[in-house]
């Protein structure tokens, strides 16, 4: 067990939908500190660079087409594996199999598009959060 940093974001259909405070409620709640946090509306450059991982996949035109849509709730938060706790708040990427009691479970929904609207994003693992902390948050 270690303190860990990772990053979350409230994707531009929960910031649409004025989920920023539940999803804040929730992470402070469940014992998290808030590091940092930003309203903004991402670049393509920056989802280039945040989903690399994902370039080439069916989905990914589609997902940052999405993801540019709008306003997102970025925040760095910490505490004792707070990746795998955070992953473990917002539930399953698939919405309508997310578990009720999750942020994707009880928040989210399949709206019919190409691509998932899942609310939020949450880093999946020390690797993955570090990088990503240093494209939304350079400064820290
Ligand atoms: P995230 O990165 O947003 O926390 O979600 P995740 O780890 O649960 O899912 P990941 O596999 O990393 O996929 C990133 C995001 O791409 C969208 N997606 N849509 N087939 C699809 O429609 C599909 N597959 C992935 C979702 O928004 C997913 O969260
Ligand atoms: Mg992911």
């Amino acid at each position: 067990m270690s303190i860990e940093r990772s990053l979350v974001l409230v994707k531009p259909d929960g910031f649409r939908r004025g989920l920023s405070g539940e999803v804040l409620r929730r992470i402070e709640s469940k014992g998290y500190l808030l590091v940092d946090l930003a309203v903004l509306t991402p670049t393509r450059e920056q989802l280039a660079a945040h989903y690399v991982e994902h370039q080439g996949k069916s989905f990914y035109e589609g997902l940052v087409e999405f993801m540019c849509s709008g306003r997102v709730t970025a925040a760095v938060i910490e505490g004792q594996d707070c990746i795998a706790g955070f992953r473990s708040l917002a539930g399953a990427t698939d919405p309508t199999k997310a578990a009720p009691g999750t942020i994707r479970g009880d928040l989210g929904r399949d709206w019919g598009g190409e691509v998932q609207q899942n609310v939020v994003h949450g880093s999946d693992s020390p690797k993955s959060a570090a990088r990503e902390i240093a494209i939304w948050f350079p400064h820290l």
